[in-house]
């Protein structure tokens, strides 16, 4: 990509194929029959959930370019091999509901990836507590239970992965269950909605206390998935880097405050409209620190972006990862595009420049290589993004997205 003018026009921000919707499909295999999930636009994760669910046993058809048909109804083989949860980590999520419908599962175990350690000890602990025994052996968590029962979770941290495996698998347990210190992420609320339109009896989602009283039948239900606010957020970032002004719809203030009170810090101006946000970027960003944390703080998974957009703020800020512990790492890619950022743990020194030079660079994972693409609007030259494979896993069209709102960006075939 090459910089340019500014960005201007409006862009519709896609479905969160990723982050809630991948969620649903691994819900899906509660109820034997068939759910339609909509707004789901192609994203890699979506292949690897796709070819899991079918390597289950479920028929996944498309009825749409963005409508998926998920039928669970047959035998299922509860088991997710290795290659497929390498591929993705979300593939874990479909141990609370393989082991709810079919009382047993057996998933490899995901390792680290490129964003730090990941344990999954919160899942495994909090089903053990529904009475399910489980075993690590040869690389697979085995996991049997004759009928889960509902039990008390007080979480060490507010997983969003714990918090989903945990529901999928109490909604039909015996009894009530209680997850204490939840995850409250917009996508939680999403599924826990799902789910009782599923038949399920869920409430509170959203907020730190979320019950479930148990139900014995789950039927299939219809979805439509929620604008992707992480998608709509680097867009807003994006307008941050490249200045302009842009009009974000299909997406809402309520799931992106904290970004929006942030970059107003920063200079920028945003505020709601009736079906999204518009924003407009000041001359040049001012530095503001930035401490990452659990929905309704302020998202990892915008922390690369906005490192990118501090690197040509005025001024410097501390930027501190509280979620994920190797999540720095590219911000050497940014130093080699002329950024002065220095890394040290958990925290980030970016001391401002005035201008990025454009440079080859790498994408470590989806989010970083979104924040090259970002650096890219704001650097001299030409920026290349090599491994872009990492962007397309959670964003269904970055490139074609931002030269909606005329930046100079384009996919390069690998
Ligand atoms: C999800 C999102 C990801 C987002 C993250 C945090 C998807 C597909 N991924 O990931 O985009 O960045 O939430 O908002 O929706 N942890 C434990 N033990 C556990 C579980 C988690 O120690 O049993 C730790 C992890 O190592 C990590 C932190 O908790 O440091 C947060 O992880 P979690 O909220 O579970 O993230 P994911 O669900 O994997």
């Amino acid at each position: 990509m090459r910089s340019g003018q500014g960005l201007e026009g409006v862009v519709k921000v896609s479905g969160a194929t990723k982050n809630a919707g991948l969620k649903q499909i691994a819900a899906a295999l509660l109820a034997p029959g068939e759910t339609v999930l909509r707004n789901l636009p192609p994203v890699g994760d979506l292949d690897v959930m796709t070819d899991l669910l079918r390597s289950i046993g479920a028929v996944v058809t498309w009825t749409g370019p963005e409508e998926l048909r998920v039928n669970a109804s047959g035998d299922l083989t509860p088991e997710a091999p290795y290659d497929l949860v390498t591929r993705m980590r979300a593939s874990i999520n479909v141990l609370g509901p393989l082991l709810a419908r079919c009382g047993e599962a057996r998933v490899a175990m995901p390792g680290g990836d490129n964003i730090g350690s990941r344990k999954i000890d919160m899942h495994l602990s909090g089903l053990e507590a529904m009475g399910a025994t489980i075993e690590v052996r040869h690389g697979f968590i085995e996991a049997h239970a004759d009928g889960l029962l509902g039990a008390r979770h007080v979480l060490e941290f507010p997983s969003v992965g714990a918090t989903e495996n945990l529901l999928t698998a109490s909604v039909g347990a015996k009894g009530s269950t209680v997850i204490e210190n939840a995850a409250r992420e917009p996508e939680i609320t999403e599924l826990a909605a799902f789910l009782n339109r599923m038949g399920a009896h869920v409430v509170g989602a959203g907020s730190s206390t979320i019950e479930i009283e148990g139900v014995d039948e789950l039927t299939p239900a219809e979805s439509e998935i929620i604008g992707d606010r992480i998608e709509a957020g680097t867009l807003l970032m994006a307008c941050g880097i490249a200045g302009g002004e842009i009009e974000l719809t299909g997406t809402r203030l309520e799931h992106l405050e904290m970004v929006v009170i942030k970059l107003g810090e920063m200079g920028m101006r945003v505020s709601p409209t009736p079906d999204g946000l518009w924003a407009r970027a000041p001359r040049r960003l001012r530095a503001v620190d930035i401490a990452t944390l659990p929905h309704p703080g302020f998202a990892t998974d915008f922390m690369p972006q906005v490192t990118a957009a501090l690197s040509v703020a005025e001024g410097a800020a501390i930027v501190t990862e509280n979620v994920f512990d190797g999540r720095f790492q590219f911000v050497d890619e940014l130093a080699r595009m002329g950024a002065d950022v220095r890394n040290e743990g958990r925290h980030a020194v970016v001391r401002g420049v005035e201008r990025l030079s454009g440079a080859p660079v790498r994408a470590f994972d989806v989010r970083a290589g979104a924040a090259l693409v970002l650096a890219g609007l704001a650097a001299e030259g030409e920026t290349i993004v090599h491994d872009g494979h990492h962007i397309d896993r959670g964003y269904p069209d970055l490139a074609g997205t931002l030269r909606t709102v005329g930046a100079d960006v384009e996919r390069l075939e690998s």
